[in-house]
């Protein structure tokens, strides 16, 4: 596939007559889009009866769709097990956190555990595999859909039993790691270790249930891996039967997913794809698709598709339509984030099936209107911009940390809703972007040199090995953030016998000593000390500090902590570590790092509210797109000249250069 951007569409082919091919094929190729995605949920066309494979069709629709020189997806049907299998092996219907089985009669009703389904899985995959395996028109396989749940069926505890055998080796391990003898939950053997919420008491009972949060933490890691196996399974195959060159993809939900530890799905993969549906936001942040992007690049720190893009008014039972001018901005956001690929959902609205209102480029009757002629323009656009565009990457300055133990330990005990993982680092990503800076959004096992500032909203789980290369990232001249919250749990979901943040207090010349949890809205005001001109505020969650070679910048001005540090730091070898003592609001996060990354030389926008920039690094130029996500013009000031934007605006300029460098 061309390594610089194009645009696509997912098609079924099996939702529509024959004789209708053609006509889609011929108006997708005069729309100017590259790529097909085809396949996904036919399996009972694919396999209308065990064993007995019908994939003829499917050639054909590849035949017809590459005649016109579109490239092609292929898409394993594996999110919806056909009635048969469902008839013959009704264990593979996955079974809920109540205890209910889930039904046939939707999509996804599969254990990924089960023998049964992965028999199935194995035989249709293999087919499709040595079918299209060496077929030149297909340039990838995505595997699945959308891959999420968690399964309680007896299959997967069983299953939960051998992980934890394997993890930990004996039940006394088990049970000093996760501390059962508080309330007498200790195990004398495997086989009596429970799913947590397996059993919850009913909304009328008494207690609710609250499992153990070293059982509850370890139940989210193998309901992931989980998934993962089961994709892992998938990949096996096509990876033993087709060309190299066809490359191995997943569709991912974004950054707001909770469910799968994507960085380690992302292993399994050639490259990393995911689904974007802006208008479902009801915030309308663009932060919140901005960060999205950036966390799935961030992933393999390398460029995605978009598989399924929003395209038109989208809902199962209620309908939002995006404005006109919205996929033209949504397509170039997702580019400018590092997309080489953006796919719209759909082709055409489906007739029938939970997704009729589920708008396509055309509509239901087949007619082109307003959304087609919009994606041709979009084409058109982006054709012209091709040369600029051809290998250029996001630069980033910052990269943020983002940490699935911490965010799964988090559910389990939220601690106080302004902690809430999510939020806290698209607070933090969004304070930074607002500021022009880009972000690369990664793991805390990622190589950190190469940054000047590292951001770790909320590292709540942490050990040994991560604080010590978090040192040597500062020691070395790094500028390393950390916020509330910090260090208060092992990998286990056990409070460490250290202080907090643990691990990393030495790093941070400081120990948490006390805090206060308080109601969201209740806030204490903070300003800076010793020359810093700074005010902001913290809400609901602030920690006091002891200081220990860490030198306040910023105390409390009231609240419970009034008069005691707010903001540390801590000068380490040739970097520093900057601790944040309270949950600190977008305004006041932004006042923060427009100081911080101004002291350290970085350039620095003043972007209008709801303009975003991105920063390309482009073959020796740099590029800026400018992205007005406002409903009104927007003039955005580069120092030696505006830019004006329409409401809805896209503009890709030359960068200049930092001229602007550390304003504000
Ligand atoms: C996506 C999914 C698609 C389609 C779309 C609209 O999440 O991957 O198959 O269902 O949503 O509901
Ligand atoms: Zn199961």
């Amino acid at each position: 596939m061309a390594a610089t951007p194009c645009l696509g569409v997912a098609y079924y082919p099996e939702q529509w007559p024959r004789e209708r091919w053609e006509i889609d094929a011929e108006l997708m190729a005069q729309a100017g889009l590259r790529l097909v995605r085809v396949g996904e949920f036919a399996w009972a066309r694919l396999e209308p009866r065990p064993g007995e494979f019908e994939l003829d069709w499917l050639e054909e629709a590849i035949d017809v769709i590459a005649a016109r020189e579109l490239e092609v997806i292929v898409g394993t049907p594996t999110a919806a097990p056909p009635a048969w299998l469902v008839e013959r092996h009704p264990e593979i219907l996955p079974v809920r956190a109540d205890g209910r089985v889930q039904q046939f009669g939707h999509r996804r009703h599969y254990c990924p555990n089960v023998p049964s389904m992965r028999d199935a899985t194995e035989g249709i995959v293999a087919a499709l595999a040595d079918r299209f395996g060496d077929d030149e028109r297909v340039v990838a396989w995505q595997i699945d859909n959308e891959l999420s749940g968690r399964c309680y069926c007896g299959i997967c505890r069983v299953a939960f039993h051998a992980w934890l055998r394997e993890r930990y080796g004996s039940v006394g391990a088990l049970n000093d790691a996760w501390g059962t003898i508080f309330w007498s939950q200790v195990y004398e053997d495997w086989s009596q270790i429970p799913l947590p919420e397996g059993s919850p008491v009913p909304a009328e009972g008494f207690l609710r249930n609250s499992p153990n949060p070293g059982l509850a933490l370890d139940f989210r890691r193998f309901s992931s891996e989980s998934l993962i196996g089961f994709l892992r399974l998938q990949a096996g195959i096509l990876r033993g039967r087709c060309a190299p060159r066809q490359r191995i993809t997943h569709n991912l939900m974004g950054f707001h997913f909770p469910e799968i530890d994507y960085r380690a799905l992302a292993e399994e993969l050639d490259i990393v794809s995911w689904d974007n549906y802006p208008v479902l936001d009801l915030t309308r942040r663009w932060s919140t698709k901005a960060l999205a992007a950036d966390a799935m690049r961030g992933l393999k720190n390398a460029p995605v598709w978009v598989l399924e893009q929003q395209v038109g008014p989208l809902g199962w039972e209620l309908l939002r339509t995006p404005r006109r001018g919205e996929t033209r901005l949504y397509t170039f956001q997702a580019i400018a984030h590092g997309a080489e690929a953006v796919c719209y959902f759909r082709w055409r609205t489906a007739r029938f099936g939970t997704e009729q209102y589920w708008h396509g480029v055309l509509d239901a009757n087949g007619r082109v209107g307003r959304r087609y002629e919009e994606v041709c323009a979009v084409a058109a656009e982006l054709e012209s911009q091709r040369e600029r565009l051809a290998g250029a990457r996001p630069h980033a300055d910052v990269a943020l940390l983002h940490d699935y133990d911490s965010r799964f330990a988090l559910q389990v005990q939220p601690t106080n809703p302004v902690l809430a993982y999510e939020e806290t680092v698209q607070k933090h990503y969004e304070s930074l972007r607002r500021l022009g800076l880009g972000i690369d959004v990664v793991s805390p096992q990622a190589v950190l040199s190469a940054y000047r500032v590292v951001v770790a909203p909320e590292l709540f789980v942490i050990d040994d090995a991560i604080a010590g290369a978090l040192a040597a990232y500062v020691e070395s001249g790094g500028t390393l953030v950390l916020a509330p919250r910090t260090g208060v749990k092992d990998r286990w979901n056990a409070v460490p016998e250290r202080p907090a943040p643990a691990w990393l207090d030495e790093l941070a010349g400081l120990e948490v000593v006390d805090y206060m949890s308080l109601a969201e809205d209740t806030a204490a005001r903070i300003t800076g000390v010793d020359g810093v001109s700074f005010i902001g505020e913290v809400h609901g969650w602030y920690e006091e500090v002891e200081l220990h070679g860490g030198r306040a910048t910023a105390v409390y001005a009231d609240g419970a902590f009034a008069g005691s540090p707010a903001v540390v730091e801590h000068t380490v070898g040739a970097g520093r570590c900057v601790y944040l003592c309270g949950a600190a609001s977008v305004p006041t996060l932004q006042a923060f790092y427009r100081l911080l990354c101004g002291e350290l030389g970085l350039t620095l926008l003043d972007l209008p509210d709801g303009v975003e920039a991105v920063r390309l690094d482009a073959n020796g130029d740099d590029l800026l797109f400018l992205l007005n996500h406002g409903d009104v013009e927007s003039a955005v000031d580069l120092g030696e000249r505006t830019v004006t934007l329409e409401p809805l605006g896209v503009a890709l300029v030359e960068a200049l250069s930092p001229a602007g460098s550390g304003r504000g």
